[in-house]
């Protein structure tokens, strides 16, 4: 037997400023998003903004329910949107960021499982990495190169080829 090792590497900026212009442009969008979601529920608020490689931005915000697990994660609204109206473009950066009406976030918040997976798809279809950025309401902004640095051993469709 042997042991195996994954590592990780991620970016930490110490607040949206240090980001790259259209990084920073990107994450307002996203704080926009973020500002429309409907979650009466949980009262968090998460927004996420893509961009695509034509240079358009698609926006998404988490959309709750009362019959609870019928609601969606920002990142799916958003991405689904994409896959949806733009078959065609491929991801290059997905911007999040989230705020709760019950407390302060001030440290990232990433994205969840069921969300990487969904990402996965679309960074296997594309066959190119999909940068991910996300933070809290305000404070440190981390960056990953691609999403399987958030999920690794993804499954993807190529264990369904026969
Ligand atoms: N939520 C997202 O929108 N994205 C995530 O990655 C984690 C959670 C939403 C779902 C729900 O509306 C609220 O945040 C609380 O879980």
């Amino acid at each position: 037997m042997e042991e195996r090792k994954i590592e990780t590497t991620y970016t930490v900026y110490a607040h949206v400023g240090e980001l790259e212009q259209a990084e920073q442009t990107l994450m307002q969008k996203a704080a926009e998003a973020r500002d429309k979601a409907y979650a009466p529920y949980s009262k968090f608020n998460v927004g996420a903004a893509i961009l695509l490689s034509s240079g358009a931005i698609v926006t998404g915000s988490n959309q709750e329910n009362a019959a609870y697990p019928s609601g969606l994660c920002a990142e799916r609204t958003a991405i689904y949107y994409a896959g949806a109206n733009f078959p065609n473009d491929t991801i290059a950066k997905i911007a999040i960021t989230v705020k709760s009406e019950t407390t302060a976030v001030n440290s990232p918040a990433s994205p969840c499982g069921a969300c990487r997976q969904a990402i996965a798809e679309y960074e296997f279809k594309q066959k190119q990495p999909i940068e991910i950025i996300f933070m809290g309401e305000t404070g440190e902004v981390y960056k990953v190169n691609s999403l399987t640095t958030l999920l690794p051993f993804t499954f993807n469709s190529s264990y369904l080829k026969k």
